[in-house]
């Protein structure tokens, strides 16, 4: 099932969330739509691909898929890119740090020059009428990791960063809701999440950006200033697992 994030008459952000009854772990899915062309966002691995082609395409055929951008190297963030690279020609968008892994989860001749490595300070990537901002998030947890902010609807998607295992609520919206969030996300961060140092960078960057929801590849979302603020804040006092 779709959740709607984000609906102008041009604009529109979505969250996939619901297709896992197995195993491996539950993680959202993203898609973006400007003027008829889309962008997917981590879309997840080999048994997520056929479910989720059915799930956007009311929204955005496939063939109109202009990038699928993957904020870092993982298997449940890219490993269904084989048969994405097959029905579209979208181009892969990753940090250059992974491009020659991305022939990794596919063909190798459908990954021909069909990826593009975002430099480490990251890059614009224009679609539609609009454009995303790829902000560099390294070692947040992978040492090549990107963010993708959405100036058009102050959505942050922020990858692994967030991430909660089982919580109890889709939506944390107050300072009161997210202090009974933080047992949801404190084993991945302590475990996954290296260094304070990169903690600290990011919530700086994170504080100068028109934020209004924050969006994780695992769990819940963040909407609204106070919740924003709140995860902010509990970013920037992490120690991480090497200190
Ligand atoms: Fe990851
Ligand atoms: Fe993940």
């Amino acid at each position: 099932m779709a959740i709607e994030l984000y609906k102008d008459e041009t604009h529109l952000c979505l969250k996939f969330d619901d297709f896992f009854k197995g195993t491996e772990v539950p993680s959202n899915q993203f898609l973006i739509v400007n003027n008829k062309w889309g962008i997917l966002i981590d879309p997840g691995g080999n048994r997520l691909f056929s479910q989720l082609m059915a799930e956007i395409s009311p929204y955005c055929p496939p063939q109109r898929l202009k990038y699928i951008i993957l904020s870092h190297q993982d298997p449940d963030v890219g490993a269904g890119l084989n048969g994405w690279l097959l029905i579209t020609d979208a181009k892969i968008a990753v940090s250059e740090l992974w491009v020659r892994f991305i022939p990794n989860f596919c063909m190798v001749t459908l990954s021909e020059d069909r990826v593009i490595g975002i430099p480490d300070g990251g890059v614009e990537l224009s679609f539609g009428e609009t454009s995303l901002q790829m902000i560099p998030a390294h070692f947040l947890h992978s040492p090549g990791n990107f963010h993708v902010f959405d100036r058009k609807s102050g959505i942050l998607f922020s990858g692994d960063l967030g991430a909660s295992i089982g919580p109890e609520q889709e939506n944390i919206t107050s300072r009161e809701e997210f202090e009974r969030h933080v047992s949801f996300m404190s084993g991945f961060h302590s475990r996954y999440i290296p260094h304070s140092s990169a903690c600290k960078r990011w919530a700086s960057i994170a504080r100068s950006l028109p934020v209004k929801m924050i969006v994780p590849q695992h769990g819940a979302r963040f909407t609204g200033q106070e919740a924003v603020n709140a995860f902010i804040d509990w970013v920037e006092q992490l120690t991480g697992a090497l200190g």
